[in-house]
C-alpha cells in the first residue's frame, strides 16, 4: 500500500512550476499531475468545436462526453483529450488565453477539480496549478506557492515560445501574462493566492535545480518529522 502524501505548487504562469513539479515528482518517485493542462485540453476542444463559451448547457453536456488522461510515454508525462495526444497543441498563445477565461467558469472548475481529486486520491503526488492547495487539495501535506518577478516570468515565456518557432514580440508576451495574472487573480472562482501553510519560493534568481533541491530538503525533514 502506498502512503497517501500530496505536494501542491501553485504559482502564476511562468514561475516555472511544470518543469519544477515535473522533476520533483521523478526525483521523489511520485506521479505528477498538471492541472492547467486539463483546463487547456478542455478550452482546445471548445475551440475546436467552436461552442459559445456563454452556452453553459452545452459545455456541461461536452464535459460529461470529455476523456482526459495522462500517460507516460517515450516523449515523457504527456496529456491524452479522448485518446489523442494533445500536448503540444495545447501550448500555443490562443490556448493560454482561452484557458484563462474558460477557468473562470464554475461548470468547468467543478468538473475538472472533481477529476483531479480522484486522480490524487490515496496516492503520492505532486499537483502543479493555481488552486491545488487552495481548493483541490486543501489538506494536502505540503504546499508551496512558486514566483518569479513579471520581466522573468516574460523572458522564459518569450524563449519558450522562440524555440518553438513561433513569432512573437516581448512586449506581446508582456502584455499576455500581465492579462493572465490579472484573469487568475481577480476572478470570483479559486483565485490564485498562496494556500494557508504554503511556503513561498521565489525564483527569479534560482535556477530549477536550486528551486527542487529546497523543495526536495523540505519534504525529507517533513518525512522526518
Ligand atoms: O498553468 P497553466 O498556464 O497551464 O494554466 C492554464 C490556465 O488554467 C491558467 O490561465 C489558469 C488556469 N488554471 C486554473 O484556473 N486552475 C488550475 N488549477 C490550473 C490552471
Amino acid at each position: 500500500m502506498v502512503d497517501e502524501f500530496i505536494i501542491t505548487i501553485d504559482g502564476p504562469c511562468g514561475a516555472g512550476k511544470s518543469t519544477t513539479a515535473k522533476l520533483l515528482a521523478e526525483r521523489l518517485g511520485f506521479i505528477y499531475l498538471d492541472t492547467g493542462a486539463m483546463y487547456r485540453a478542455v478550452s482546445l476542444k471548445l475551440d475546436q468545436l467552436g461552442i459559445d463559451l456563454l452556452d453553459d448547457k452545452m459545455i456541461k453536456e461536452i464535459l460529461e462526453n470529455t476523456d482526459i488522461t495522462f500517460e507516460q510515454t517515450e516523449k515523457g508525462n504527456r496529456i491524452f483529450l479522448d485518446g489523442k495526444d494533445v500536448s503540444d497543441d495545447i501550448r500555443t498563445s490562443r490556448i493560454d488565453m482561452l484557458a484563462s477565461l474558460i477557468s473562470q467558469k464554475k461548470i468547468v472548475r467543478d468538473a475538472l477539480v472533481k477529476t483531479q481529486r480522484k486522480f490524487g486520491h490515496g496516492k503520492r503526488i505532486v499537483v502543479e496549478g493555481r488552486d491545488a492547495g487552495t481548493i483541490i487539495f486543501p489538506n494536502a501535506q505540503l504546499k508551496f506557492f512558486l514566483t518569479a518577478s513579471l520581466l522573468e516570468r516574460t523572458k522564459r515565456r518569450y524563449r519558450e515560445r522562440k524555440e518553438k518557432g513561433e513569432d512573437v514580440s516581448f512586449s506581446d508576451i508582456l502584455e499576455e501574462i500581465k492579462r493572465r495574472d490579472e484573469m487568475d487573480t481577480k476572478r470570483d472562482l479559486a483565485p490564485l493566492k498562496p494556500a494557508d501553510g504554503a511556503i513561498n519560493v521565489d525564483s527569479t534568481t534560482l535556477t530549477i535545480n536550486d528551486v527542487i533541491s529546497f523543495m526536495e530538503s523540505i519534504y525529507k525533514k517533513k518525512r522526518q518529522q
